[in-house]
This record gives C-alpha cells, sequence and structure tokens, in this order.
C-alpha cells in the first residue's frame, strides 16, 4: 500500500518513536504516583517531553505544556474552560468539527460565533474579514493554521496580533501545521496553541497537547488525582495539574517526545520542503488531466500546507477514494470531518479526495498515484 493520508496520521512511525513506545511499555509505572525508581522514571520521562515540547514551540514554559488525548481534547479544554454565557467567539470559515461541535454545543448555553471568511493567497482580505467580526462581546478568536482539506494557511502570526488588539486571546488549531510550519508561541503570542501528536509531530496516534501561552489559563474539564497535594478534594491550580487528571499516557508521550525528536533532527522546513515537492509533482500532473477538479491554485508555501484535494469529474469523492484503495493507494475521501471548510470550497455535496504526503513519500510515490488517478479516470 502506498500511504497518502498522513493528514490523518503519519504513518509510517519513524523507528526511534516505536522503540520508545516499546520501552516506555517495559521500563516505566504510574508517573508521579510513587516513591520507586519505575515511577520516578516516568515521571523524568514525561517531564522531558514537556521540556522537549515546550523548547520545539519556543514557549519556555514546560509546565504550559497539558498533554491530552488528541487536537480535539485540547481544543475542548480550550474552549469550554473559557466561554461563558453571553461570550462570542470569531473562528475561520474552515474550521474543522474538533472546534465547530463543542462550540455548536455551547451555544445552546447562550454563546454565539462568527464564521470569518478566509481569502486564499491573500491575507490582509483574510485579516479585514477577522477584524469586522469582532464585537464587543468577543472572547475568543479560533483559527485552524492550516486546512485539513484544502491546506490553506492562515496568517495566524497576524490574526494574533489583531486579537491583541483588541484584548482577545487566540487558539490555534495546528493539528496539521505542527511539525511542518515552524511555530513560534513567544514571538507569535499565541495564548492556546492546540496540536495533535501523532500527525505532523509523528508520534502515537492517542497523543495531542495544549500549550498554554499567555497568562489566561482554562478552568479544568475533569478533576481527579495528580499525585500532587493529594490531602485536599480541590484541584491544584497549577499547571500542568490544573489540566492534567488521571494516569498519562505514558508510553504514548515517550513516542510523541521521540516524534519531535525526528522532526527537530529533520527540520520542519526540510520536511516541509520535501512534501512541496511531492505536492508539487501532484499539482502538475493533476493539472493536465482532462476532468480533474482542483479547488485551489497551485500550492506555495507562503499560503499553503502540502496537502491536495481534487475530484474526479462529477464522481463520488468516497467512490473514488475506495476506487483508489482497492488499487494499492490510501487517501481520505469524502467530508475530512470538516463540513465547513467543504461549504466554503462549494464541495459539501460530495467532499473531495486528499492526499497528504509525509517525510516518508517518494516522487515514485507521486508518478503511481498519478498512473492510478488516470486510470480510475478512465472508468469514472
Ligand atoms: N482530522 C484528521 C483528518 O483530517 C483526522 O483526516
Amino acid at each position: 500500500m502506498i500511504y497518502f493520508d498522513n493528514s490523518a496520521t503519519t504513518f509510517p512511525k519513524p523507528r526511534t518513536v516505536r522503540d520508545a513506545v516499546s520501552s516506555a511499555l517495559s521500563g516505566y509505572a504510574n508517573p508521579g504516583r510513587g516513591g520507586h525508581s519505575f515511577s520516578m522514571a516516568a515521571a523524568e520521562e514525561i517531564y522531558s517531553a514537556r521540556k522537549a515540547a515546550a523548547e520545539f514551540f519556543d514557549s519556555h514554559k514546560p509546565e504550559n505544556v497539558i498533554f491530552t488525548l488528541n487536537c480535539t481534547a485540547a481544543i475542548n479544554t480550550v474552549i469550554k474552560g473559557i466561554l461563558k454565557s453571553g461570550d462570542h467567539v470569531v473562528v475561520s470559515e474552515l474550521e474543522h468539527n474538533s472546534v465547530m461541535r463543542p462550540l455548536e454545543k455551547l451555544t445552546h448555553r447562550g454563546i454565539t460565533m462568527t464564521a470569518a471568511r478566509v481569502y486564499p493567497c491573500d491575507d490582509d482580505k483574510t485579516i479585514e474579514s477577522f477584524r469586522s467580526s469582532i464585537n464587543a462581546a468577543t472572547r475568543l478568536i479560533i483559527c485552524t493554521h492550516a486546512s485539513n482539506v484544502w491546506g490553506i494557511r492562515l496568517p495566524v502570526e497576524r490574526i494574533s496580533a489583531l486579537a491583541h488588539e483588541y484584548g482577545i486571546p487566540i487558539l490555534v488549531d495546528a493539528a496539521q501545521s505542527a511539525g511542518v510550519i515552524p511555530i513560534s508561541i513567544r514571538k507569535s503570542g499565541i495564548d492556546f496553541l492546540c496540536a495533535a501528536g501523532h500527525k505532523g509531530l509523528y508520534g502515537p496516534m492517542g497523543t495531542g497537547m495544549l500549550i498554554v501561552g499567555g497568562d489566561i489559563v482554562p478552568d479544568s474539564l475533569t478533576e481527579g488525582g495528580t499525585g500532587s497535594s493529594s490531602i485536599s478534594f480541590s484541584q491544584p491550580e497549577e499547571l500542568p495539574d490544573r489540566l492534567e487528571s488521571g494516569t498519562p499516557n505514558v508510553a504514548g508521550v515517550a513516542g510523541l517526545r521521540a516524534g519531535i525528536g525526528f522532526v527537530k533532527r529533520n527540520k520542519p522546513e526540510n520536511i516541509s520542503k520535501h512534501e512541496f515537492v511531492l505536492i508539487k509533482r501532484l499539482y502538475k500532473e493533476l493539472s493536465k488531466i482532462d476532468g480533474i477538479k482542483l479547488y485551489m491554485p497551485e500550492p506555495e508555501p507562503e499560503f499553503f500546507v502540502p496537502v491536495l484535494s481534487f475530484n474526479i469529474k462529477d464522481s463520488d469523492s468516497e467512490a473514488v477514494g475506495q476506487e483508489l484503495g482497492r488499487r494499492g493507494i490510501a487517501v481520505r475521501a469524502g467530508l475530512h470531518c470538516s463540513p465547513a471548510a467543504h461549504r466554503a470550497a462549494g464541495t459539501l455535496d460530495r467532499g473531495a479526495v486528499r492526499v497528504s504526503p509525509s517525510f516518508f513519500n517518494k516522487p515514485v510515490e507521486i508518478d503511481r498515484l498519478v498512473y492510478t488517478i488516470k486510470k480510475c479516470s478512465s472508468v469514472m
């Protein structure tokens, strides 16, 4: 199987990640819960992972790195731990359901939202669109760093500056950008960075993180044992314990630390460069095939991440995805849990076929994909 579904999760995982998970399973017990060496070694592993994540995202505060089940859990923590009845939120029109569903739920509790239009390749217009969506009740701005469907990159540093001009915190969904676009929390002023551990950071599935960049700290959604202040029934106020209750995913976090190490060694800019070579090769070839619908301009790193979605004529995208799978190529078709992004591009009725390469893909695999798409196109 040729794997081009790396926006869902990167595959394969680097050997160092697999080894780290395996060593954690055989060498660690419950971190912070015991004075014995298995527990202490696990606590050191978790702290090292926090430090690695803080350094990687230039945040300088390891304790502000909260490990979560995934990016969705990190986003929910902020949305539900910050917003109150009467608050208004600005989101981009490209948000994933990880943002739209929790917000939809909160609309029943008196929260309102405005979706700001995004103009691919025109950041000035996108910024103006965010600006005009802000009102006196806006308490949070949420924007994806890069659309998981179209790869459209949002100018998060400028949106962050805009948010702070109005005294509003910003949540950035870096599910598709972490590991591909360098992110500095310190320089960008991002208040809440939410990232998946298992995509561009090459960690195991079931890992994600929230990094709190500013002074605003969400209220806890889950209370419980933290291994600290155990005499008290009250949840500790300090990070990370305030937002991390119960036994953590030690093996997953160890794998995530190894994944961050892999990305750091290879450098996000090199990973992105490699993937852009592949995606541009695909774009050029697909644009020569009759009946292929490409919805965006040729992706350039300033405005896109290396992800490409297309359709064949008027065919149902799921049918095309299945046909590619039958012929040995893994892609993701349909709505990608992002109906908002499909609505914005006019593909809500049939979705699209998404190709998302990783550092492990090779040009020859793109050639095989193009060949296979041509074959599918001739029978669709
Ligand atoms: N959100 C992931 C994707 O885009 C799973 O496929």
